[in-house]
């Protein structure tokens, strides 16, 4: 910890001493502060040269792993490289000093990159309109969930259909937004295929039905070959149809959601466009909906009047806002110029790259003894392939959990493990578009050794990582509200050290 490093008295900067002028005028600065708000004691801070607090957080820095470390097969979040470029252009000091208390007539600029994007993703969802407010894939299903339940308000039916139908294989904030506006869950299961069972979806269909979540392509890496069908059945039935975007990276350009009859369509801005993800934010969840239901969208709404930009906050059946002013404008910056530098074909090669390296990686580690490819191994894959290693478990005692672990000590990220919930000892693997073959194969390797470790040698795996800065944390005191320490005075509370 910086706190442990350096000594008293020890400075990396020296700030010059106050003139006599100035002190003569102001006096004693520490009387200008009422008593009552003084410090009793000094204040703790940590004391070190410039170079020491350097060589500091170099060193945490290289503790750490990220997108441009190397793979970062982390299934359903899309790591990919996010351009440098675009990082640059969102601190641009005509980006970065705008405030969203300015007139409009003094921001037209970023309004119109706002207005431009929003039809942007209209045309690559194939949906009606676009609002760009939500800050996170999850806020943007809370906001379709919101917009379902206005629709039903609307014609009078809000108080019969109170469920909404979600697959076993979907992400668990499907059902969490659900709730958080009101309705209860249905489970949908999954056939043998890993789609959605026909059968079950008709029976679990009924007055009550508000609408379907799906993520396509599903959780699985798997398209819903029956997306029109599905679509009908929901449809049919008085239901709206949701599309989780999370999973638009390998059909960019190839196929839209609108036009497999989806109504509302949320997209996860950091996974697919390129801008940064992790540590919880700041993210995006634009949303787009059809025609009939642009009218419940949050206000404000930019409007384009051949001349100027406006918000527009004069819509009698919004929802409201959903968010403080216009979304995250920054992430949605880097967004505009991650589909601007790519255009359409870029975009459509996006596609195409990572279904491509997907199916590459799925092919190679079928080949590895003791993980299987659940539903359907002949299958291809879209962007992304779910393996079980329950084999390996079966035969060796190792888990999905300890290859994860292990695979730090090769240097490499691990894949989301234990989700999908409906395959045991998952492992979910999605290579993305932005990495070499060479880096695939790298990882194809590791899993290989571990795989070969595993039946010669289990305890160097289930007591894995054994290179890393730290080994395997508690994770329930590292997140327990009465034991996780998220600033030094709380470790040494925690510690009951005096203060
Ligand atoms: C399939 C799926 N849906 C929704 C989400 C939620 O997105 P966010 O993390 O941006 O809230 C995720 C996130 O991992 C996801 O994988």
């Amino acid at each position: 910890m910086i706190f442990n490093i350096g000594r008293n008295g020890r400075r990396g900067h020296v700030l010059p001493k106050v003139g006599e002028k100035v002190r003569h005028t102001v006096g004693d600065v520490s009387m200008l502060i009422p008593k009552n708000m003084q410090r009793k004691s000094q204040l703790r801070l940590p004391e070190l040269s410039e170079v020491e607090a350097v060589r500091h957080f170099t060193r945490l820095s290289e503790m750490n792993y990220g997108v441009d470390s190397g793979l970062y097969p982390l299934g359903s979040c899309t790591m990919k490289y996010n351009p440098k470029i675009n990082e640059l252009l969102a601190d641009l000091s005509t980006i970065n000093t705008v405030h969203p208390y300015q007139d409009e007539s003094t921001v037209q600029g970023i309004l119109e990159i706002l207005y431009r994007l929003e039809c942007w993703l209209a045309e690559i969802t194939g949906t009606y309109k676009v609002c760009l407010q939500p800050a996170a894939g999850a806020h943007g299903e809370f906001l379709g969930t919101l917009l379902m339940r206005a629709y039903h308000q609307l014609n009078g039916e809000y108080e019969r259909r109170n469920e909404v139908i979600v697959p076993d294989s979907a992400h668990g904030t499907n059902p969490a937004s659900a709730a958080m506006a009101g309705f209860n869950e249905v489970v949908a299961p999954s056939d043998g295929d890993g789609c959605v069972n026909l059968a079950a979806l008709k029976a679990a269909v009924s007055e009550r039905t508000a609408g379907l979540m799906l993520t396509n392509p599903n959780t699985l890496g798997i398209f819903e070959k029956n997306i029109e069908e599905i679509a009908r059945i929901v449809h049919d039935a008085g239901g709206l149809l949701y599309y989780d975007g999370a999973n638009l990276n390998p059909i960019l350009g190839k196929a839209r959601p609108g036009d497999m009859g989806f109504d509302i369509v949320h997209m996860n801005i950091h996974k697919t466009f390129g801008t940064p993800h992790g540590g919880g934010g700041p993210g995006a969840g634009p949303v787009g909906v059809s025609e009939e239901l642009a009218k419940f969208l949050p206000v404000p709404r930019i409007v384009f009047d051949d001349e100027r930009y406006r918000l527009d906050y004069d819509e009698p059946y919004s929802i409201g806002k959903i968010r403080s002013f216009y979304g995250n404008v920054a992430v949605l910056l880097k967004a505009y110029a991650y589909i601007l530098s790519l255009g359409g074909e870029g975009l459509m090669e996006v596609a195409e790259v990572s279904v491509l390296n997907a199916n590459y990686l799925m092919k190679k580690l079928k080949e590895i003894k003791g993980l299987t490819l659940p539903y359907n191994s002949e299958k291809p894959r879209k962007h992304e392939c779910v393996f079980s290693a329950k084999p390996l478990k079966n035969d060796t005692g190792v888990s999905a959990l300890n290859i994860a672990k292990r695979l730090l000590d090769y240097g490499l990220h691990a894949p989301t493990i234990y989700f999908p919930l409906i395959v045991d000892e998952a492992l979910m693997i999605e290579p993305t578009e932005t990495f070499e073959k060479e880096e695939l194969d790298r990882f194809v390797e590791a899993v290989r050794k571990i795989s070969e470790e595993a039946y010669t040698k289990p305890e160097i795996v289930s007591k894995a990582p054994h290179n890393t800065a730290v080994s395997r944390l508690d994770e329930v005191k590292a997140s327990h509200p009465r034991t996780m320490a998220l600033s030094w005075r709380m470790h040494l509370k925690r510690n009951r050290h005096d203060l």
